[in-house]
């Protein structure tokens, strides 16, 4: 269970700028991220994520650095269906965001430049453009969008671990060439759009939903990927697998009183991270609240218990 004792008001908690993260170009900037006296932090199935010493700190993908008793460090709010001045506008206006998540539609429209400007405002970016294609290719894209300074970074399992491995290697590398924090990589397994029918039926797979996604998870991990986004309901399975450092991202997330909308399955922010998540996105419960930054500092709240 979640387990946790902040100190301070949320609210006033500050914005990690640039200069607060571990980088690959200077190592040991940064303030110091152990955590406050005090404060303990434990979550994820099955014993996962036991209490966390000062001396202990957690690390996603084996690389990315987190405050672990900090609510905000766990909320990636993704910025769909925004014009890019609009999202940056947006983005500014959360009180006391971290994280967000760039998508394919915002990333078509406005470009690496809306990463570098993001990265400017002081928050720090998911790309989530699920890169899928031969390793070379894989490698050259996944080195410069580590170079632009994200963190995140989704690949597609189904690439194979040849492509896998060469996109890791490449995106350490290019995130130490830029001088930028270094990146986890994250594995797409089925994306939940596919229902098993129909990837019998179309692609000729014959293997389980339930069967393929740990054996994605499994491919990831010894390839060296990080961790891997999946649904909140597939994380206790795959925490049961993949102990930390190995960062699960879940959306699907829907805070008390939001819409379910056109999710499917759904699960509360306390209960995902109970489950075995690092990390939440969360977009419309935020993006579409009439007041964002109460949506988000909910949200939060929730994790507090
Ligand atoms: O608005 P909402 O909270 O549903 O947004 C969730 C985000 O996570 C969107 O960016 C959506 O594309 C993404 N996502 C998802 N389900 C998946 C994978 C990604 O909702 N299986």
């Amino acid at each position: 269970l979640l387990s946790v004792q902040c100190r301070g008001d949320l609210r006033q908690q500050q914005r990690g700028p640039p200069s607060d993260q571990r980088w690959c170009g200077a190592p040991g900037g940064g303030e110091d991220h152990r955590p406050q006296p005090g404060v303990r932090f434990s979550g994820g199935a099955g014993g996962q994520g036991a209490a966390i010493g000062q001396e202990d700190l957690p690390s996603f993908g084996g690389l990315m650095t987190l405050h672990p008793a900090d609510p905000a460090d766990r909320i990636i709010v993704a910025l769909d269906g925004m014009a890019p001045e609009q999202a940056l506008r947006f983005a500014g206006q959360v009180e006391g965001l971290r994280w967000v998540k760039v998508g394919l539609e915002l990333f078509v429209q406005a470009g690496p430049e809306v990463v570098a400007q993001l990265r400017e405002m002081g928050l720090r970016v998911f790309l989530d453009l699920k890169f899928h294609d031969i390793p070379a290719t894989m490698a050259g894209a996944c080195r410069r969008a580590a170079a632009l300074g994200a963190e995140l970074i989704t690949v597609h399992a189904c690439a194979g671990s040849e492509a896998l491995k060469a996109a890791q290697a490449a995106a350490v590398e290019g995130a130490q060439g830029a001088g930028q924090p270094a990146p986890t990589l994250l594995a797409v397994t089925v994306l939940t759009s596919w229902e098993e029918q129909r990837l019998q039926r179309e692609l000729a797979i014959a293997q389980g939903i339930a069967e393929r996604v740990p054996a994605l998870a499994q491919l990831s991990a010894t390839s060296g990927i990080g961790g891997c986004v999946c649904s909140p309901l597939e994380a206790a399975a795959l925490r049961a697998q993949h102990p930390e450092p190995f960062a699960l991202v879940t959306p699907g997330i829907r805070p008390k009183g939001a819409a379910v909308g056109d999710q499917a399955r759904v699960m509360g922010p306390a209960e995902a991270i109970a489950a075995g998540a690092s990390q939440l996105v969360i977009g419309r419960p935020i993006t579409k609240a009439e007041d964002p930054s109460a949506a988000f500092a909910a949200c939060c709240g929730e994790l507090l218990g």
